[in-house]
């Protein structure tokens, strides 16, 4: 559970008292922090039990001091050393700049992966919530809102009501910029072992899946991984294929290719499953191997033109509807369960409460875990 709590005020940031940096600077400490970042990126780290935070101010002017996200993540560790406190044993969160200089928020997170450090975005549209102010005693994130900005249309448009999630939007198609991690949701994937795979094989030999908003694959790898490692260990013989779709051309390149820049820090947690199906290409890349990549295929497609016939015994749309508004994630339900196989399986997180309802009250569905549903016969 992250202990950072994001909080959005009206008031100015002029009335707060705090250490207050400027750019291409970092503090840490256990007094509250604060800066303004307008088009900079903050990378902030909380060790909760201590009540110590940090927060920097990354401006990609340079590749000096603080000023990058590499210098800042050296100082960031050298101050929170002095604390007996190591960057990895904290909770990380990113608050990004104007969407304009977008570049310096994706070398933050480049920045991040490449040393194996999780985190958590808050408000990374950059439209007018840019003053913000750390306080490690409570572990309160406040963002200060300039006033009047919230009238602008583009902000209007843009802003997420979930605060845990917003992006980058791509200004001219409207598109969310993908963010994507291996193993991102331990939820998951534990449920496709425990739950679904053990059922879709009582069945038969057929196991298709589709990761409906699939961005660079690693999700799509990361289920694959889960999915061949169970095959494997219970003895059956199953023709997994795992379909990952997706509207940015770019990302499903990526995806295709199998080859990311990743650490091997960032795999820690899984080091069987990696050993088995990743290979290391060099110090800074892998590649999937070619068993992993034999069941995928990956396709542009809009989710909402949904599939021509329900013929997955699993659907999976992690990490997209919440960036929607009610009537475009109608739209996206749609097409999710135009593939579902009666008897098959739904995974759709962080729908709207609307979304909900419909799968709770549309009788053909059942509630089997959280964002888990399942099709009746
Ligand atoms: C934040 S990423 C999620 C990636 C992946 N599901 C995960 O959890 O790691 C959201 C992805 O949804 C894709 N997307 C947005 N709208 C879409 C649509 N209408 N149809 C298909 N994909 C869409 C974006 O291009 C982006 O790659």
């Amino acid at each position: 559970m992250p202990f950072v709590k994001l909080e959005i005020v009206p008031n100015n940031f002029h009335v707060h008292t705090a250490t207050h940096i400027q750019q291409g600077e970092v503090c840490a400490g256990q007094e509250p922090q604060g800066t303004i970042l307008k088009s900079c990126t903050c990378i902030g780290f909380y060790h909760h039990s201590s009540k110590t935070g940090a927060i920097s101010h990354v401006t990609g002017f340079s590749n000096d001091h603080g000023h990058s996200a590499r210098g800042a993540l050296a100082i960031l560790r050298k101050k929170m050393a002095r604390f007996h406190i190591e960057l990895e044993d904290c909770e990380c969160f990113l608050v990004g700049g104007a969407d304009a200089v977008q570049r310096v928020y994706d070398g933050v997170t480049e920045a991040l992966r490449e040393v194996g450090i999780t985190f958590r975005e808050l408000d990374v549209l950059g439209h007018y919530h840019r003053k913000i102010v750390f306080d490690p005693a409570t572990g309160v994130l406040t963002l200060f809102k300039k006033h009047g900005d919230e009238t602008l249309k583009e902000a209007a448009k843009t802003f997420s009501s979930d605060l845990t999630y917003q992006c980058f939007h791509d200004q001219k198609r409207r598109l969310i910029t993908g963010a994507s991690l291996f193993f991102r949701n331990p939820m998951l994937l534990s449920y496709l072992t425990k739950t679904v795979a053990p059922a879709v094989a009582a069945k038969g030999h057929r196991f298709h899946v589709w990761c409906a908003g699939c961005s660079l694959g690693m999700e799509t790898y990361s289920v694959g991984m889960v999915l061949l490692d169970w095959i494997a260990s219970s003895g059956k013989k199953m023709d997994l294929k795992i379909l990952g779709t997706d509207i940015s051309a770019e990302a499903l390149t990526t995806a295709s290719n199998g080859i990311y820049r990743v650490s091997e820090r960032a795999f820690k947690e899984h080091d069987k499953l990696v050993a088995k199906y990743i290979r290391r290409v060099d110090t800074s890349n892998v590649q999937v191997t070619p068993e992993l990549r034999g069941i995928m295929a990956f396709k542009e497609r809009d989710i909402r033109e949904g599939s021509r016939q329900p013929l997955f015994d699993l659907v999976i749309c992690d990490h997209v509807l919440q960036y929607f508004t009610v009537d475009i994630q109608m739209g996206f339900l749609k097409g999710l369960l135009s593939g579902v196989k009666p008897d098959g399986f739904l995974y759709v997180s962080s729908p709207s409460k609307e979304i909900e309802t419909t799968l709770r009250n549309g009788g053909n569905y059942e509630v089997l875990a959280k964002h888990f549903y399942h099709r009746k016969g």
